[in-house]
């Protein structure tokens, strides 16, 4: 038994920020931000619009390209850190909107990786028989955690959501999937406002980041997981068709590329058009690259990421 991607969907918000746009909010240059990160425009939610309002349309276009509805869900699993309420989760939220009435429905905090864990998860469910077709997002507001006078962070993020239908199938599939996670990484990346822990002296509860070592693990975390892969699977540099990366920084891109061999024609790039959007990333990508044509059925994709935790993971899929 195996699951497989039976349809995507993704969706921006309509407002877009760009570089030129931050020259005038912090002290900083297109020019900086273009080569140091490769980034070049991001998208920002309305302040109306929620995580769970870019979940849904990205869920919406995901069903139709299956062509099933809500009555053919019965697992729905959200990757997210910016969830619209404590409770009930954006998982629920969607259920409810996309009038889905079986199975469980839940979210998974793993920063950028939350979509990675999450596909993980339902592989795993799906494989174990206790769903049949289930609902994977990836959605994000990270412009309400971003501080906006840090020019060390802002210029990084995005605002999005991704999402994919996942069936059980006899036919590959999700043939491999691995997660990783390092705790005592945790001051390297973190937004602290939350809601057990009381809020500490001059902590804002803002997203914080140590950029510079943060790049260091991240290339090297994703370096020895490319080698698993590969090693794991059998497989050649060479034989994977695309590699759809999570999209933080070209430069961790371009590093990981490298030691997969892959040109980076072969690697889905969306990190200057869309920034950092987190868990959202990874299926914003596959659907862009699914829909332009160049994901086609039959090719071997490998989707990675890696994020605050710090936690990490990669899945390698018969599309
Ligand atoms: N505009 C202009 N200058 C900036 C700036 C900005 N937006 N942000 C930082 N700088 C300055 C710094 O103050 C520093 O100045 P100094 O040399 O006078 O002290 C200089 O640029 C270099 O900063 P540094 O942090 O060393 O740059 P960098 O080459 O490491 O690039 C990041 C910074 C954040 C782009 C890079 O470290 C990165 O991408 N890290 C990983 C981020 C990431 O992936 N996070 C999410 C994981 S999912």
């Amino acid at each position: 038994m195996y699951s497989r991607i039976a349809g995507t969907g993704s969706y921006l918000p309509e407002k877009v920020l760009t570089n030129f746009d931050l020259e005038k909010m912090v002290d900083t240059s297109d020019e900086w931000i273009r080569t140091r990160t490769g980034i070049e425009r991001r998208h920002i939610a309305a302040e109306h619009e929620t995580t769970s309002d870019l979940a849904y349309r990205a869920a919406v276009a995901a069903m139709d390209s299956a062509g099933v509805d809500g009555s053919d869900i019965d697992l729905v699993l959200v990757g997210t850190t910016t969830p619209d309420l404590v409770f009930p989760n954006v998982g629920c939220l969607l259920q409810e909107r996309l009038g889905i009435r079986n199975g469980p429905a839940f979210s998974l905090e793993a920063a950028c990786s939350g979509f990675i864990y999450g596909l993980t998860v339902a592989d795993a469910m799906l494989k174990s028989g206790q769903a049949r077709r289930a609902l994977v997002v990836g959605a994000e507001t990270m412009s309400r955690i971003v501080d906006w006078t840090e020019r060390e962070t802002c210029v990084l993020f995005g605002d999005g959501a991704g999402a994919v239908v996942l069936e059980a199938s006899d036919e590959p599939g999700i043939v491999y999937a691995k997660l990783g996670a390092d705790g005592r990484y945790r001051d390297l990346l973190y937004a602290s406002s939350g809601v057990s822990k009381p809020k500490e002296e001059g902590e804002s509860g803002l997203l914080r980041m140590k950029g510079n070592e943060v790049f260091k693990v991240a290339v090297k975390t994703l370096e020895t997981m490319v080698d698993e892969v590969l090693e794991s699977n059998r497989l050649d540099k060479g034989e994977i068709d695309w590699l759809i990366p999570h999209q933080a920084n070209i430069r961790i891109i371009q590093a990981t590329a490298k030691r997969l061999q892959m040109p980076m024609e072969r690697v889905v790039l969306t990190v200057a058009e869309h920034g950092n959007t987190s868990a959202a990333s990874v299926p914003l990508a596959l659907d862009v690259a699914v829909r332009d044509g160049r994901v086609k059925r039959g090719d071997l994709l490998l989707l990675e990421a890696f994020g605050g935790g710090f936690t990490w993971g990669a899945v390698l899929v018969r599309y």
